[in-house]
């Protein structure tokens, strides 16, 4: 304002002109961004829904579930900013869009590695879920050895102007290689990226461990449920529902 003041009336109105335009403008992207963080977390929620259907309808249905815990979160404004600009990527809503598909993550934890898939292809097969991109890294672990199953998909949101297509990152990883992750990343972080060798290859002999835990453990279940089948699961399938049928009925299949 000093500045205005002290130059001619013409100048002062450009300046105003220009510092308004600017205050518009921020204003103007901080309510695209807010509009546009808010889709992420209306998409998370919507696929968060799917898997709480889906673990309800297990533990209803079941006497197992192949989802142990699930969590999420969304990526931090100061996150992406941070990305935005180490990968180079055009600072802009669509560069955002375009670039960046962690914003809204999910993170699946299951017991058995074959629950990884399972999870995955119940999810995927829903029609109004597309796939984007699978990264594997159960079959083909990263050379630290790190194991989960990346799936990319989009999901539409429907809100008062109309749909919107929204980008949720899914991390699907056994209970095993869930503790292997969490631990190697709070060392990751410890030592600012620059873990020492030894430790390296510690971690990358547990991570081998947990691979073979994990085709142990699967082995056991496997055992476990040809001596005893899931019974609920039978019972269930048995039961076809018609105008005819009766609480009776429902109540002698469910016994
Ligand atoms: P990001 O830019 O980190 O998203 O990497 P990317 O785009 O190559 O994707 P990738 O599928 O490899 O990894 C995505 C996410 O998986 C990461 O943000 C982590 O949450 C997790 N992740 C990947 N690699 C590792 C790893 O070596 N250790 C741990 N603890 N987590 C990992
Ligand atoms: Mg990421």
């Amino acid at each position: 304002m000093r500045v205005v003041m002290e130059r001619g009336k013409e100048d002062g109105r450009v300046l105003n002109l220009v510092r308004n335009t600017e205050v518009k403008d921020i204003h103007q992207f901080r309510l695209a961004f807010t509009r546009f963080m808010l889709n992420y977390e209306f998409g998370m929620e919507e696929v968060l829904t799917k898997i709480n259907i889906l673990k309800a309808e297990f533990s209803q249905l079941h006497d197992y579930s192949p989802i142990e815990h699930v969590t999420s979160r969304i990526k931090s404004p100061e996150s992406i900013m941070k990305k935005v600009k180490a990968r180079g990527f055009p600072i802009s809503i669509d560069g955002i869009r375009d670039n960046i598909f962690d914003i809204a993550g999910i993170r699946i934890v299951c017991s058995f590695l074959k629950d990884a898939y399972v999870i995955a292809n119940m999810l995927t097969e829903q029609p109004d879920v597309e796939l984007l991109e699978v990264k594997d890294y159960i079959k083909n672990p990263k050379p630290n050895g790190y194991r989960s199953l990346h799936l990319i998909v989009e999901i539409p949101v429907f809100l008062s102007h109309g749909e919107e297509r929204v980008r949720v990152e899914l991390q699907i990883r056994t209970i095993a290689m869930d503790f292997w992750a969490s631990l190697e990343h709070k060392i990751y972080y410890k030592f600012e990226s620059d873990i020492p060798d030894y430790l390296k290859d510690q971690l990358y002999e547990a991570a081998q461990m947990v691979g073979e835990l994990d085709v142990k453990m699967e082995g056991v279940s496997d055992a476990v449920k040809a001596l005893h089948p899931d019974p609920d699961a039978e019972a269930g399938a048995r039961i076809e529902l018609s105008p005819s049928t009766t609480l009776e009925d429902l109540l002698k299949n469910l016994q």
